[in-house]
């Protein structure tokens, strides 16, 4: 197996997740013979300060050379003041565009260890299994006009986009369609139909393409309905298939189901086998430093980058049963610690998980 892998790691507690990250690629490539190549570039707020643009073209470039691209996090208070147009979180979405990686992978699994560490109870969320592909490259994130106007009586006015083509939706219903098939084949797509005609369209031709796939049953749900139902059952899903927005917000629901937003990874695909990786939360730029912050969105983030991209599911399978000892023998960072648990950081977390690789 060989492969190439561009390391963005960004801002806040980037740099660190990533680092735990690495040593995992270290513990593999001594260990089972790993054939990775590395090299790591400028994203987001560190970019920005470097270079004056959250992705410079040249991490572009390199992204574009690489099999997969592995990502910490960007943004932070020090940029928030910037023009929106040149923000840290501009660099990522024009990464994931620039790449055309329109459909995100973002698995919630709870790993039975955590079922005390959800904030909901135990028997609401014990087995969950679920799978959100949210399209990535279009709807309100990218819709054009955008902006802030001044009217006539000297109101400001905010606006923003929501539109989809026909083919966006299609080859992003495809993905969800696909992977159902390799897990329990069904597929909720969620939308606000009843309000917004661009989900309308969503609808019809999620309905269109499911006819090419008769063995995987399709439902609809509105996308208020889901974020209840994904609190009140949420075993009830198997994989949903939502808008940009809308999956940005349900897959941080969702992460809570499992525990902690610093347990879920994803991946970012799109035509061919290059992908982005990188845990869903963002930069927690509040406990940066701190020797705190949770590695293992970003190491499950590596294993779904050796399963997806790069053909080695074997290599993906050992860090995920990796983590999963770690866990059984009690480790945990503070945001899944509970009582008798023993409380590691961000740099001890990641040696334990090398250690069980
Ligand atoms: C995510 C994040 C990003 C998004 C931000 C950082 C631009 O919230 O990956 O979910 O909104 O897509
Ligand atoms: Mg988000």
């Amino acid at each position: 197996m060989n492969g190439r892998m561009l390391v963005l790691p960004g801002d806040g507690i980037g740099p660190s997740i990533v680092a735990q990250a690495m040593k995992v690629v270290d513990g593999l490539r001594d260990r089972y013979g790993l054939h990775l190549e590395t090299e790591e570039a400028l994203i987001g707020g560190a970019a920005i300060d470097a270079t004056g643009d959250p992705l410079p073209a040249a991490t572009l470039t390199r992204a574009r050379a690489a099999d997969v691209v592995l990502l910490g996090a960007v943004g932070g208070p020090k940029w928030e003041s910037l023009d929106i147009k040149i923000r840290p979180e501009k660099g990522l979405l024009r990464l994931r565009s620039g790449l055309g990686l329109y459909a995100n992978l973002r698995p919630a699994l709870l790993h039975p260890q955590l079922a005390g560490a959800s904030t909901l109870k135990p028997e609401v969320v014990v087995g969950l299994d679920l799978l959100i592909v949210r399209e990535l490259t279009g709807g309100i994130y990218f819709g054009e006009p955008r902006g802030v106007r001044t009217l006539a009586n000297g109101e400001r006015e905010g606006y923003n986009t929501e539109v989809y083509r026909e083919s966006e939706i299609r080859r992003v219903a495809k993905v969800a369609f696909e992977l159902a098939r390799r897990r329990d084949r069904r597929v909720c797509s969620v939308d606000k139909a009843n309000v917004l005609e661009a989900t309308e369209l969503w609808r019809n031709v999620v309905d269109e393409v499911a006819r090419d796939y008769g063995d995987v049953a399709l439902s609809h749900m509105y996308v208020d309905n889901c974020a209840m139902q994904l609190v009140r059952n949420p075993r009830q899903f198997d994989v949903l298939l939502t808008t940009n927005m809308f999956g940005d917000i349900l897959s941080d629901l969702a992460s809570m189901l499992t525990g902690s937003i610093g347990m879920l990874p994803s991946a970012s695909l799109g035509e061919g086998g290059r992908g982005l990786y990188e845990p869903i939360h963002g930069s927690a730029p509040d406990i940066a430093g701190r020797d705190i912050a949770n590695p293992i969105a970003t190491i499950l983030s590596l294993a779904m980058a050796l399963r997806y991209s790069l053909d080695a599911p074997a290599m993906a399978d050992r860090i995920e049963a990796a983590v999963s000892r770690v866990l059984d023998n009690g480790l945990r960072t503070a945001d899944i610690w509970s009582e008798g648990m023993t409380r590691v950081g961000t740099g001890a977390m990641g040696d334990a998980i090398v250690s069980a690789l």
